[in-house]
């Protein structure tokens, strides 16, 4: 088991990161004492794989626990879902201290989230997350969201959790699609910040993709740390700092967009090809200090079945999808740029003629 300690003042909790932690949830819950009910919100599928054990660690520690579904992928973060929770909550809610527990993947850490910052001001919340990307990256540092019509994430708080308990044997039952997905946000750490990271992933991949215990918590911890020491630098995404976990996201985010979230591109596939854009933009600009490492780069996303390029995406859609980046400001765009495997740079004004050629260049023209 191994713990980090984020360090925000008083908003301060752990990250646990282990195996077989979710039949200790209720122990590490009550010694915080959050209060004397639990109300879990899950999906069906989750609630099948995992609700028992749940049940059973929240009633040995004395805890009520109560379980709240909502539906399963993106579908969860709406309006309509919050609302219905937040009614049932206060339904609920009579001679009882409650607190939130998001069992799930990004999707429900998001939501969850966002409805423990809403309800009564704000109520104490515990992220379990069962997803890589969710352990690696949306479970910790607050940001929590649903989404709007207009866009994704566009209403939400930051809203820190009381604890992140990773327990990485619930990855077990993941298919190995979201796996990946995951694991385009673990070679983006090592890219932004961690050569040796980067280097494990190398080495290592057979051992990832069978779930070798010892790889998952290595993997696991030393992003989870990474995300930490961003988060605790800057907190409320207000000095550049934060910005950085965003390598590989302007054009990965566009990528999605333009292809209207069609399912086509995972969130993973779409950061890939991202990482691999923002690497051809350095190239082109001159900002690489060694080529060899944008090679690795390449051949570690294609060795680990993720996508180098993308099919049957426009071009133009892409240019017109990345104006939106929220990092771009008035007429001067921004872009997170790798120098060399474990450091990024933050570069503004890239010159449109290289931009065009970059996304040109993230088209299979085969399709
Ligand atoms: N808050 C942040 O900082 C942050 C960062 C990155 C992403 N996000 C958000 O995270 C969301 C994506 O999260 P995600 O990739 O975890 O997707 P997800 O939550 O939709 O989970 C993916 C799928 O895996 C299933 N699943 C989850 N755990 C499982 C398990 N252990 N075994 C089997 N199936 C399981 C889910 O039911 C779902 O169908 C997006 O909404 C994104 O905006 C937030
Ligand atoms: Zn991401």
């Amino acid at each position: 088991m191994r713990k980090i300690r984020v360090r925000l003042k008083d908003r301060s909790y752990d990250i646990i990161i282990g195996r077989g932690l979710l039949k200790s949830l209720g122990l590490f819950v009550k010694k915080l004492e959050l209060g004397t009910d639990a109300i879990v919100v899950t999906n069906a599928r989750i609630l099948r794989l995992y609700g028992n054990d749940v049940k059973r660690s929240f009633r040995k520690s004395g805890i009520t626990v109560r379980f709240e579904m909502v539906p399963d992928s993106e579908k969860a973060k709406s309006v309509g879902v919050m609302a219905g929770l937040l009614n049932r909550i206060s339904r609920y809610d009579k001679n009882k201290k409650v607190f939130l527990i998001a069992l799930g993947g990004g999707v429900i850490g998001d939501l969850t989230g966002f409805v423990a910052s809403a309800y009564k001001r704000g109520i104490p919340y515990v992220q379990v997350p069962t997803t890589l990307l969710a352990q690696v990256d949306s479970a910790i540092g607050g940001k929590t969201a649903i989404d709007l019509s207009c866009a994704k994430n566009l209403a939400g708080a930051i809203y820190q959790p009381k604890l992140v308990l990773s327990d990485i044997t619930l990855l077990k039952s993941l298919p190995e699609r979201e796996l990946r997905n995951g694991l385009a946000e673990v070679i983006k750490y090592g890219m932004i910040r961690d050569g040796a990271l980067f280097s494990f992933i190398e080495k290592n991949k057979e051992k990832i993709f069978r779930q070798d215990p010892a790889a998952m918590e290595y993997i696991v911890f030393r992003s989870s740390t990474i995300k930490r020491s961003v988060v605790e630098k800057d907190e409320f995404d207000k000095e550049d700092v934060r910005a950085i976990l965003n390598y590989g996201h302007t054009l990965g985010h566009a990528i999605e967009a333009a292809s209207a979230y069609s399912g086509r591109y995972t969130h993973g596939d779409a950061v890939a090809i991202g990482m691999l854009a923002a690497a051809d933009i350095a190239l082109r600009s001159g900002i690489v200090r060694n080529i060899p490492d944008i090679i690795r780069l390449r051949r570690l996303v294609s060795s680990c079945g993720l996508p180098l390029k993308a099919s049957k995406v426009r071009a133009a859609a892409i240019w017109t999808a990345q104006l939106h980046d929220k990092k771009h400001t008035g007429r001067k765009n921004k872009f997170i740029l790798p120098m060399a495997i474990g450091k990024v740079g933050i570069f503004e004004c890239v010159p449109d003629k290289i931009l065009k050629l970059s996304i040109a260049e993230m088209i299979d023209k085969r399709s």
